[in-house]
């Protein structure tokens, strides 16, 4: 009974797949789970909803009419600990991913609190079109979960990838979600990530070429670890959204990075300074572009906030902060004089000197130091591994 207590909602979109929904939400009842389903008009077409709700015990729901309000459907998304879509097509994928609101399972999809994950079902071309392509990466950005799918016989007569995964593979897929840490519930992060922009005139920054990458990690597993994540992201020139327990907060400038952080920072469990704040600021922004005029231009800089210390000040017990160092020389020195100095619980040391791991790089190389010792030194890892690793650190001290 390895999904004993938990609640899932079982989204079924019309394609021949869908046939196998039935088998997979028996699946998922043998093993303890509640289930609810939600079915569209065209997935009506190939299963009967009575089917399903002789199976999950429970009403189907398939439309707005015949008393359903959208309301109560509504409330499924805030019910289920995760949404699974079995089988999802090139059409509600699509639908997803621009945020198009045309049946019930759309509208509960975009209400959901929950984890969603998808199982993508059609014929081979469909998904090896640039269009699903897009989309299937769009919606990995918004977090949305992917049941790979499978290679083999497709309903045109065609061989290929496109098929949905077994059910019996989907079941896997759903106990390995469950069965991963989720060691931060209850927990409320707030992560500073990216550089910051600071305003020379209306065209002209101070900023550095930090990509945000690392603290989007750290947002992106400490979400899936069960934590409610506030993001606050400076300018790294792409989008990032929000999506359930991730609230991306995007800021310019180190005093916007401030002013956001010091509303949220009362309420958060861990904070976590991975940003490459602008040390200074010019003392006043032109409001006209600088024109070009003599051989040299002085610009005059005062010192912006340091945010972790700021903070640091103010840290109540129970509060955990960690910083970033980045250092070229003197490394573990100039750490434990930031650790100390701004009051941080632990340190996490990037080297210049460390090939590979660079702003912008995938992989990062860390020293993670702590109050009295060094806590792990690790290899040249993906930014996501070397982000659990961090949080695991951080939870061993509570
Ligand atoms: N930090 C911050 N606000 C600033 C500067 C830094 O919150 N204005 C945070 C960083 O996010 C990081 C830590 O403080 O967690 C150390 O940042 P770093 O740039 O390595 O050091 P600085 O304190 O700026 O000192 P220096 O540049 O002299 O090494």
């Amino acid at each position: 009974m390895k999904l004993q207590g938990r609640k899932i909602v079982l989204g079924i979109s019309g394609s021949i797949a869908a046939y196998k929904s039935a088998n997979l939400c028996r699946l998922f009842i043998k093993n303890g789970a509640e289930v609810r389903v939600i079915m569209t008009p065209s997935a009506l077409d190939f299963i009967s909803p009575l089917t399903l709700a002789t199976l999950s015990n429970h009403e189907v729901v398939h439309s707005i009419h015949e008393g359903q309000s959208w309301s109560g459907h509504v409330e499924l998304g805030l019910w289920a600990d995760l949404f699974v879509i079995a089988p999802a097509t090139a059409n509600t994928i699509a639908h997803f991913t621009h945020g198009i609101c045309s049946s019930i399972l759309d509208a509960v999809y975009l209400s959901a609190k929950c984890p969603v994950c998808i199982a993508p079902a059609m014929d081979l071309d469909m998904w090896a079109h640039l269009t699903t392509k897009a989309n299937m990466e769009k919606l990995g950005s918004y977090g949305v979960q992917v049941i790979p799918v499978e290679h083999g016989f497709l309903a045109s007569g065609l061989t290929g990838d496109g098929r949905m995964a077994e059910p019996e593979h989907i079941l896997d897929f759903v106990i390995r979600y469950f069965e991963k840490k989720q060691d931060l519930k209850g927990k409320k992060v707030m992560i500073t990530a990216g550089p910051t922009h600071e305003k020379i005139d209306p065209v002209r920054f101070i900023g550095n070429s930090s990509s945000g990458k690392m603290g989007i990690a750290i947002a992106v597993q400490a979400q899936k670890r069960g934590a409610e994540v506030e993001l606050v992201l400076g300018p790294i020139g792409r989008k990032f959204n929000s999506y359930p327990g991730l609230t991306v907060h995007n800021v310019i400038s180190a005093d916007e990075m401030y002013e956001t952080c010091r509303s949220l920072y009362p309420t958060v469990d861990i904070a976590i300074f991975s940003a490459a704040v602008a040390d200074y600021k010019p003392s006043h922004a032109e409001e006209f572009k600088i024109k070009k005029a003599d051989q040299t231009l002085n610009l005059h800089l005062v010192k912006n906030v340091d945010i972790a210390l700021e903070l640091g000040s103010v840290k109540k017990a129970g509060q955990l902060n960690i910083g970033f160092a980045l250092e070229t020389n003197n490394e573990l020195e100039n750490a434990r004089e930031k650790l100390t100095g701004k009051n941080f619980d632990l340190v996490v040391l990037n080297s210049t000197k460390d090939k590979g791991a660079t702003f912008g790089s995938d992989n990062n190389k860390v020293t993670i130091l702590g109050k009295n010792d060094i806590l792990v030194q690790s290899e040249l890892l993906p930014k996501t591994t070397i982000a659990d690793i961090i949080l695991d650190e951080t939870i061993n001290l509570f």
